[in-house]
Formats: C-alpha cells, sequence, structure tokens
C-alpha cells in the first residue's frame, strides 16, 4: 500500500501528516509494509526541509521531520500511489483536475478518516499563530489513528494498478 500526502506548499501539513502516519502505522500496524510520502500542489518550497515551527511542534510530540524536503506532486504519482490523501478541499481539487480519470478513486481528503474532529479540512497554518500547529498536529494524529484503523479492517483496498500509457 502506498499513500502520498498533498498540501499547498508542502512544508507545513502534508510532511507533518507523513511524519506522524509514518511513525504511528509503524507502531499500530508493524505487519503492513506501507510506502508514505508528501507533496505540495505548489512549487515555492521545494528542496526546503518542512517549517521550522512545523518541525518544532513536531519534535515536541517526538516525530523528527528533519530529513524530509519539499517537492511538487508529478504526473507519476497518480501511477505510483494507491491512495492520494489533500489536507484540503482546494488541494483536492488541484488533484482531482491533474489527475487522469482512472486515479480519480485514489483521491480523496485525509481527515475522512477522523470523523470525530468535526472538520473535514486542516487548516493552513502557515501565516496564522503557533497555536495552528499544534491543531495540525491535533488533527493529523487523529487522522493517522483512523486510517490505521481502516487499514486494518481492510476498509482500504489499493486500486487496480493504472496501465502505463504508450
Ligand atoms: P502547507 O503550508 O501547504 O501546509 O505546506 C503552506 C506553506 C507555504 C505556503 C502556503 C502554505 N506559501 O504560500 O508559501
Amino acid at each position: 500500500m502506498r499513500i502520498l500526502f498533498v498540501c499547498l506548499g508542502n512544508i507545513c501539513r502534508s510532511p507533518t501528516a507523513e511524519g506522524v502516519f509514518r511513525a504511528i502505522s509503524a507502531r499500530e500496524l508493524p505487519e503492513l509494509t506501507l510506502t508514505v510520502d508528501s507533496a505540495g500542489t505548489a512549487g515555492y518550497h521545494v528542496g526546503e526541509p518542512p517549517d521550522r515551527r512545523t518541525r518544532e511542534a513536531a519534535a515536541r510530540r517526538g516525530y523528527d521531520l528533519s530529513s524530509l524536503r519539499a517537492r511538487v506532486v508529478e504526473p507519476r504519482d497518480f501511477e505510483t500511489f494507491d491512495l492520494i490523501l489533500a489536507m484540503d478541499r482546494q488541494n483536492l481539487r488541484t488533484l482531482e483536475r491533474r489527475a487522469p480519470t482512472a486515479a480519480q478513486d485514489r483521491l480523496g481528503l485525509f481527515l475522512e478518516y477522523a470523523p470525530e474532529v468535526g472538520t473535514r479540512e486542516v487548516p493552513d497554518p502557515y501565516y496564522g499563530g503557533g497555536n495552528g500547529f499544534e491543531y495540525v498536529l491535533d488533527l493529523i494524529e487523529a487522522a493517522s489513528r483512523g486510517l490505521c484503523e481502516a487499514l486494518r479492517a481492510g476498509a482500504v483496498r489499493p486500486p487496480a494498478r493504472i496501465p502505463r500509457a504508450g
């Protein structure tokens, strides 16, 4: 199972999702082989590590994001990943526009796996205050636990492979 988390810049929300889900799934689903990655729909920060505020907030909860580097969603991601989970509706719409028809059913919102949190979107913390980064972590930890439960229950299945063009 290959899972890609997507936000706008790939320096706040989606690298947090990558690091947190990797840690929680390794603990809760050690028997599953998961490939976990993240990317942005915009390229403003390509090659950069996660935002310092993101790294510090994650480190306070025991997640080390320092080795991650921002990249942009590429066309081949729609073939490589079984599940492509956006942090908000704006980025989900961008993915829906860019993805081929055969990959549309791989796209979704990460917070669909955390119905109890009362929102479907992880808000962008980039221009906000310090509390935003803690809230992002709260939401992402909840959705990571929910996604692990769904995977354990067999409720998430890899779709049939998309045949390569050409
Ligand atoms: P992210 O946050 O999408 O969670 O990585 C952002 C980071 C940078 C920008 C916007 C959002 N920016 O406009 O540079």
